[in-house]
């Protein structure tokens, strides 16, 4: 399938002056905890195993680009933790990816994902609030949807659906998806695909 297989790692990124340029390329970024499966995510769309993953937190500390000829980028960011609003060691993180996710002029869509067993967090409802106020636009991804009951997922599904309703960037529909299954994989693609040129 030529649209999973010609991704290119181009770039990384830790401090705000070695941002890769923008271009016409149009960007999505996957954003979320630590952990909840962002470069799991871009493995499973590009089939190539090119973002490192880890079962320990905080794994990505660098914001990274993997680019589709000169169509698409899809961008890995380092995940968020427990302490998003607080002023912990966070702070570098909140600054670079705040600053990516709301000024990037070729950023399309920005995929917030979200654990199926846990649902909202207090750090996802201020990443959102934020990106929200700054018309950015987003969509909700909720991930390792492998590990739970399917009544379970039902009831997640419903809460966040209702939380999701006063903001007016979130774009609809909600993403189900497994990496591990690629349940829900294809649907992502076709949003994604969306965005490529040509
Ligand atoms: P950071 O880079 O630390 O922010 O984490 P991340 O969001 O990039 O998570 P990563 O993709 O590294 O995955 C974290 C752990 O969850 C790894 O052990 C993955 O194997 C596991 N994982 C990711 N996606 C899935 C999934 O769909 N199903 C299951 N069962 N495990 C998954
Ligand atoms: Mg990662």
């Amino acid at each position: 399938n030529y649209f999973h297989s010609k991704f290119k790692f181009i770039g990384a990124a830790k401090k705000e002056d070695s941002l890769l340029p923008e271009s016409d390329t149009p960007e999505v970024a996957f954003i979320g905890r630590s952990n909840v499966g962002k470069s799991s995510l871009i493995n499973a769309i590009t089939l190539r195993g090119l973002a490192k993953t880890s079962d320990k937190p905080g794994l990505t500390q660098s914001i990274n680009w993997f680019e589709l000829g000169s169509t698409l980028r899809l961008v890995d960011l380092p995940g968020y933790g427990f302490a998003f609003a607080k002023q912990e060691k966070s702070d570098t993180w909140n600054q670079l990816s705040v600053n990516y996710l709301t000024s990037r002029k070729s950023l399309k869509r920005v995929f917030v994902l979200i654990d199926s067993r846990h649902g909202f967090k207090d750090s996802d409802r201020q990443l959102l609030d934020i990106l929200d106020k700054n018309h950015t636009h987003t969509q909700i991804v909720l991930t390792k949807t492998d590990l739970s009951e399917q009544l379970d997922l039902a009831k997640r599904f419903t809460l966040v659906a209702n939380e999701i309703k006063h903001y007016r960037h979130v774009q609809d529909p909600i993403l189900m998806v497994s990496s591990k299954t690629y349940k829900g994989i294809a649907e992502l693609d076709t949003i994604i695909k969306s965005f490529k040129l040509r």
